[in-house]
């Protein structure tokens, strides 16, 4: 399908930036090279590019199809504990805001808000991404009627022209390759 190939090359994008977050939070603990302000720049990734186009994809159409299609999947809670994740990191990103500004403020001891949230948001999305791969889009593939399949691929197509006429990967993108080369491990 050609929504989930898509939607596996977002993944790829979105653990390309928890790893910025994550050495972020590194040299906010030992007190090495960043620049504070690039903290709300990655939040507004994850609201914009990780949440709104890919996780409104993945709860719009595709988990709300294979919920409505595959019972087995419906009743043992499969996608629900989906939706569950997406709404914990959104928590943990909410929670890493308010550390940011309490930081930023002179509140010194925040900075163990922004490290404890940053680590936690990105283990959770790393996990849950990894599901997806290996499960949650396979069972996608090989259970889904194709006529369902097809509507999924054209609906995801709609979001992602909108998207991309308002410059929303173009510009996430371009943060992306900013980020990794400001905050890159080697
Ligand atoms: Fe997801
Ligand atoms: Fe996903």
């Amino acid at each position: 399908m050609k929504s989930i190939e898509i939607m596996v090359k977002e993944h790829q994008n979105i653990r390309r930036m928890l790893k910025v977050l994550r050495e972020l939070s590194y040299r906010i603990m030992t007190e090495g090279k960043y620049n504070l302000e690039d903290l709300p720049e990655i939040i507004e990734f994850v609201r914009n590019y990780a949440d709104k186009l890919h996780h409104g994809k993945e709860e719009d159409i595709l988990f709300e199809a294979m919920n409505n299609q595959i019972e087995k999947l419906s009743k043992s809670g499969t996608i629900t504990g989906m939706y569950i994740e997406h709404d914990q990191g959104r928590l943990f990103i909410a929670n890493l805001e308010s550390g940011y500004k309490a930081f930023k403020e002179g509140n010194d001891r925040a900075r163990l808000d922004i490290i404890a949230n940053a680590v936690a948001y990105t283990d959770l999305l790393d996990r849950h991404i990894e599901k997806e791969n290996t499960a949650l889009y396979k069972f996608a593939e090989n259970m889904l009627p194709d006529e369902v399949k097809s509507k999924i691929d054209s609906d995801c197509d709609n979001v992602e022209n909108e998207a991309t006429n308002s410059g929303t990967q173009a510009r996430y993108l371009n943060l992306l390759d900013i980020m990794e080369s400001n905050y890159s491990t080697v």
